[in-house]
């Protein structure tokens, strides 16, 4: 499904992309762990289309197209969806009015009417309710005031209406609590199938025990530095990424 080959990024002439290459099957989990600063959210700005990155080398494809000619909002009408690490407040936009018009760019792009008010009133509630966000949460401002904990979820929610095909999740995990943890696993595991797959970058096993993953990277220096399955995770947590360089 994502073909990343031979990449290299810079940032105000610093290379932090360094000629990396990786591979996320269709139906696969593939998790990214490394520690601060070695550019785990520089590769899901890059993937995802954030402007202001120097693509100095290598290719990322998408389903066979080169998405780094593609727009942002191009790549999100593919099937391209990223949880941020810090998500953005939009005052003055209401959460439910930014999550209808985004599933609903997805919908024209896909030829497919603009969805039904009570259906998708509907949906939300209910993805609303399975995350244990107060319906409140629809009606308030994008994520303004939202506590740390309460905008990871709602990037769940955002997730879990628009049914990406290729989910990266940059630390989805920090800043919540561990039953917010577990309710976002949830969320995640319970959406993860055969059809799409996921790219999710972490610093602890804790969400990696909820949700399992097929291969595990570790990342450093903007490379891959190790990659294993599942086990990895427990050894790193052992040795630390000093072991990793
Ligand atoms: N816009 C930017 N300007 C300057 N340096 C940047 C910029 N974005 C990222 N960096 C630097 O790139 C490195 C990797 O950052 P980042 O991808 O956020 O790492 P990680 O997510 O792994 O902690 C860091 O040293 C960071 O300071
Ligand atoms: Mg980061």
């Amino acid at each position: 499904m994502l073909k990343i080959s031979n990449l290299s990024v810079s940032v105000e002439n610093k290379l932090i992309i360094n000629n990396l290459d990786l591979e996320i099957d269709e139906g696969k989990k593939v998790a990214v762990m490394g520690p601060n600063g070695s550019g785990k959210s520089t590769l899901s700005n890059v993937i995802s289309g954030k402007p202001g990155y120097d693509i100095k080398e290598g290719s990322i494809e998408f389903e066979d197209t080169d998405i780094l000619k593609v727009d942002p909002e191009e790549r999100a009408t593919m099937g391209i969806f990223m949880a941020f690490q810090y998500p953005v407040e939009i005052p003055g936009i209401a959460n439910s009015s930014f999550l209808r018009t985004a599933i609903n760019s997805i919908r024209k792009k896909n030829n497919i009417d603009p969805v039904n008010t009570r259906i998708f009133l509907e949906e939300i509630n209910q993805i609303a309710s399975k995350l244990g966000l107060d319906k409140s949460f629809l009606s308030r401002d994008m994520n303004a005031g939202f506590s740390g904990g309460e905008k990871k979820k709602n990037e769940i929610l955002q997730l879990l209406l628009l049914k990406p095909k290729l989910c990266v999740l940059d630390e989805i995990d920090s800043g919540l609590d561990i039953d917010s943890l577990k309710v976002i696993s949830k969320g995640i595991s319970e959406y993860s199938n055969k059809k799409n797959s996921m790219l999710i970058i972490t610093h602890y096993q804790r969400l990696l025990d909820h949700v399992i993953p097929d291969e595990v990277h570790i990342f450093n220096n903007g490379k891959i530095v190790e990659s294993g399955d599942h086990n990895l995770v427990k050894i790193l947590e052992e040795k630390g990424y000093k072991e990793f360089s």
